[in-house]
């Protein structure tokens, strides 16, 4: 879908990570959501594409952000923070629309599921073309040049 036009990017965060910043920040760093977002968005305008970036700590609403994707979005990068661990609504919203998606976590989840072992369910994972784990704020932008180079192909 996007032919003569700019490649089109749905950056969507889940709960709590609206604290980044001043959350945990020996786990997930000192970076807030907005500057994380700003340099999406300069990293995408760089690339020749845009990024529209969506934080919600409801469910639904990621639920139905997912959904609106379709026809408008040429891939998903998403962070479900907590509800990858235990949202079937949203594995399941990744897997009804044909938006490819790239899943990206700032922690090594992997690693922390040793001994929180509530993190080794990861649910929307399995939805989405692969994921990216463990590298802070560069989770998110390495996961957004793999989303660019999955809708490039598929364009
Ligand atoms: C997280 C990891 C999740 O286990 C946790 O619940 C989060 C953030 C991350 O980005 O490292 O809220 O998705």
């Amino acid at each position: 879908m996007a032919r003569g036009r700019k490649l089109r990017v749905l950056v969507l965060h889940g709960p709590n990570l609206n604290l980044l910043g001043e959350r945990e920040p020996e786990v997930y760093g000192r970076m807030t959501l907005a500057q994380i977002d700003r340099e999406l968005g300069a990293r995408a305008a760089a690339a020749g594409a845009e990024v529209e970036c969506f934080q919600s700590n409801i469910e639904g609403e990621l639920v139905t952000r997912i959904q609106q994707a379709r026809e408008k979005f040429d891939a998903i990068v998403i962070n479900a923070a907590s509800y990858s661990h235990t949202s079937v609504a949203i594995r399941d919203a990744l897997q009804a629309v044909s938006v490819p998606a790239v899943e990206v976590h700032l922690s090594n989840v992997h690693r922390r599921a040793e001994t929180e072992t509530y993190r080794a369910q990861l649910l929307t994972a399995a939805a989405c073309k692969g994921t990216i784990a463990g590298f802070g704020p560069r989770s998110y932008y390495l996961g957004l040049e793999a989303a660019l180079q999955i809708a490039k192909e598929k364009s």
